[in-house]
């Protein structure tokens, strides 16, 4: 297995109560981590996933809030059931549904984050690659001559 696994973390911009914890995130994640803000975990669409997935990515974890404090009623409760789904199909095809992580946060959850995001890549590390769905290839830097 690769030593820093692609991850792709869809956080919730509601979800992080800490200043510490937001500057964190936004400014001290794992070069290996790309940070996708959503206004909710609800506004996740199962194909962005997919896009992340096809990209290259080996683990994508959800950051959202507690059910009781969504800013959207039941966004989080939404997308923690479609998203559950959409792994289950990932699985199915292949793509290990431990590469796909919930977590949601409370008020008294300063310095959780950076906690479960370490164990969440210890957890990708130790599963074997894959790569089978990433089909996607980087279009290249400074564009093309023709
Ligand atoms: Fe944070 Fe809905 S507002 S998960």
């Amino acid at each position: 297995m690769a030593d820093s696994p692609e991850i792709i973390l869809f956080q919730c911009q509601w979800c992080l109560y800490a200043p510490e914890d937001q500057d964190w995130v936004d400014h001290q994640l794992p070069q290996n981590v790309s940070l996708i803000k959503v206004p909710c975990t609800g506004r996740i669409d199962p194909l962005l996933v997919l896009n992340a997935v096809q990209g290259g990515a080996q683990g994508i974890m959800i950051c959202g809030c507690i059910p009781e404090n969504c800013h959207f009623k039941a966004g989080n409760l939404s997308a923690r059931r479609q998203l559950d789904e959409f792994a289950a199909f990932l699985d199915f095809t292949g793509f290990d549904r431990q590469r796909v992580r919930f977590t949601w946060l409370n008020l008294q959850d300063r310095g959780r984050i950076q906690h479960d995001l370490s164990m969440f890549i210890e957890d990708v590390q130790a599963l074997p690659e894959d790569d089978h769905l990433h089909t996607r290839i980087p279009a290249p830097l400074g564009g093309s001559d023709d």
